[in-house]
């Protein structure tokens, strides 16, 4: 009766004590995920206003930037589309032009602000900034952005490589995006830096530990944390919701083009 009673009571106190450490763990892991967001959103606010010029000193960029317009508009049909991590707006000229209704989400505000003054120049006025919680992708699932879902989802330039928990991304992009719909990604590809000797030391270093590979983003004195995600990364955390229909290596620029399809 005592070892049964001693039992009953153990059983309930690791239950406890189980249910403490996911608690725990859980608050750990939010409180990293908020600490990492935050850096991205810092940095991108200090460098909101150098970000276009930035961006155009590059010629390469207005390349692929076309390359990915040519791509989407192929691929997505009128209707309403998602700009996820618009920045600056650079995009919203060419959304706008082919006849979509864009719903911007940018969280960094030095970059939303910049947009909005972009899409003041346009003649088209068919974009909706959203603001506030909206903002934060992890909290969709309990109020959805937008009614009914969007047609296709932009996230141009390394915004997932903003985003470490790629799994998140992925199921909250897809709580919007209608059935059938597309997600077309522009992503970080490090096919053209294996050759270097303290690339290869982080690549080994994320295999054995696990862990997505990791660089960092800088511009002048401000820097982040980009996680670069390997196609194995991107069809495991996709899959669940997405056929990868293709992935597409932009040569030479050291990004690839994602299409996913919403299941
Ligand atoms: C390199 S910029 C690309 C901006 C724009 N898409 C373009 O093509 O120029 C990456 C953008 O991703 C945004 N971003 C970072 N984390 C994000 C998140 N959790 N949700 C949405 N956007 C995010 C950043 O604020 C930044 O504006």
């Amino acid at each position: 009766m005592n070892s049964l009673f001693f039992f009953c009571q153990h059983n309930a106190l690791s239950t406890k004590l189980r249910i403490l450490i996911l608690s725990l763990s859980e608050a750990i892991s939010t409180e990293m995920r908020q600490e990492v967001e935050n850096e991205v959103i810092a940095f991108y606010d200090q460098i909101a206003n150098a970000y276009d010029g930035n961006m155009t000193q590059e010629g390469s960029n207005e390349q692929i930037r076309k390359e990915v317009a040519k791509r989407f508009t192929a691929l997505v049909p009128k209707g309403t589309v998602l700009d996820f991590g618009g920045g600056t707006g650079l995009d919203l000229p060419w959304l706008t032009e082919a006849g979509f209704s864009v719903c911007f989400c940018e969280p960094s505000s030095g970059m939303r602000e910049q947009a909005k003054k972009m899409a003041q120049g346009l003649s088209s006025q068919t974009v909706l900034f959203w603001e506030d919680q909206k903002v934060n992708f992890e909290t969709w699932s309990k109020r959805k952005p937008v009614e009914g879902g969007v047609e296709g989802i932009l996230a141009n330039f390394a915004v997932l490589n903003c985003i470490q928990e790629l799994d998140l991304v992925m199921e909250n992009l897809a709580l919007i995006l209608k059935p059938g719909g597309h997600l077309v990604a522009l992503v970080l590809d490090d096919r053209k830096k294996r050759a270097s000797f303290s690339y290869l030391l982080r690549l080994m270093k994320s295999k054995l530990g696990r862990t997505t590979l990791q660089t960092r983003a800088r511009h002048q004195e401000h820097q982040h944390t980009a996680y670069v995600h390997s196609l194995k990364e991107i069809k495991r955390h996709s899959v669940p919701f997405f056929y990868l229909k293709s992935r597409e290596f932009l040569g030479g620029y050291g990004f690839s083009l994602l299409h996913l399809v919403r299941r």
